[in-house]
């Protein structure tokens, strides 16, 4: 039985306050042994109080992004290296945000994808259309041409550890989600696109779902066949509605 993953990416939201709130209220609600893994992406300045809390517990944490360097003069920015010494094990990679008010092209979310893979944190690389390229029919030219970056950079070994989340731009944020049948069609299509190249990597990748998802909506979506769980933004920011998402694959 796959186990599917409820990931919450809190964007830039939070306060010291919240996170204790909030993290205090999972490790509650994680008590019991479920078919899910949880993971959290908290702002950076937030990841020390992130690994104070939940070290030792089964909630995994990690970076919205990360600089492809080492080290060197790069203000602003943070490494993988910076990420692991915080005890993150995943990072975000390519999220829409990042990739449209940052302008991170595709060969950049690959450079990001292969210095996380290098560091040994687990990337989750994001992928998705907009509303137009959706209506003009061009959603599996999109989502293709953003993972053949990564591959061509990083080839399918590059996928043995790492997650992919389907997340349609038009569905973040807007409380439009996409239908169980139009994520489970693109989720198809990423898989069987990996398959083509090795099929036990492409067996054992996790493809998480991301746009509006709920506690409404979550179960119908992870009852999919290709669907692996979930990547969530404003309903991981309150701890019923986080819980609400991890129960419906219970
Ligand atoms: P949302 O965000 O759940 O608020 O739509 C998802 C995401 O951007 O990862």
């Amino acid at each position: 039985m796959r186990k599917i993953l409820v990931a919450g990416n809190w964007k830039m939201h939070g306060s010291r306050a919240m996170v204790q709130e909030l993290l205090s209220g999972l490790l509650d609600g994680t008590n019991k042994a479920g078919n899910a893994d949880m993971a959290v992406f908290p702002p950076f300045p937030y990841l020390a109080e992130t690994q104070r809390l939940l070290t030792g517990s089964s909630i995994f944490w990690g970076g919205q992004t990360l600089n492809p360097a080492a080290q060197g003069a790069h203000t602003g920015e943070v490494s993988a290296g910076m990420l692991l010494d915080f005890g993150c094990s995943m990072v975000l990679v390519g999220h829409s945000e990042r990739r449209t008010i940052y302008a991170e092209s595709d060969e950049d979310v690959a450079e990001r994808f292969e210095a996380a893979l290098a560091a040994g944190l687990v990337p989750v690389l994001c992928v998705g259309e907009t509303l137009e390229e959706r209506e003009n029919g061009t959603t599996e030219t999109v989502v293709a041409r953003q993972l053949d970056a990564v591959l061509n950079r990083c080839g399918i070994e590059g996928f043995r550890r790492a997650i992919v989340a389907y997340e349609p731009v038009w569905a973040i944020g807007t409380g439009k989600t996409a239908s169980p049948d139009q994520a489970q069609a693109v989720h198809a299509f990423i898989r069987d696109k990996f398959v083509s190249q090795d099929d036990i990597i492409a067996g054992q990748l996790r493809i998480l779902y991301g746009g509006s998802v709920n506690g409404t909506n979550a179960a119908d979506l992870f009852a999919r066949e290709d669907i692996d769980g979930g990547l969530v933004g404003g309903a991981s920011l309150k701890v019923a509605d986080f819980l609400a998402i991890r129960d419906a694959v219970d």
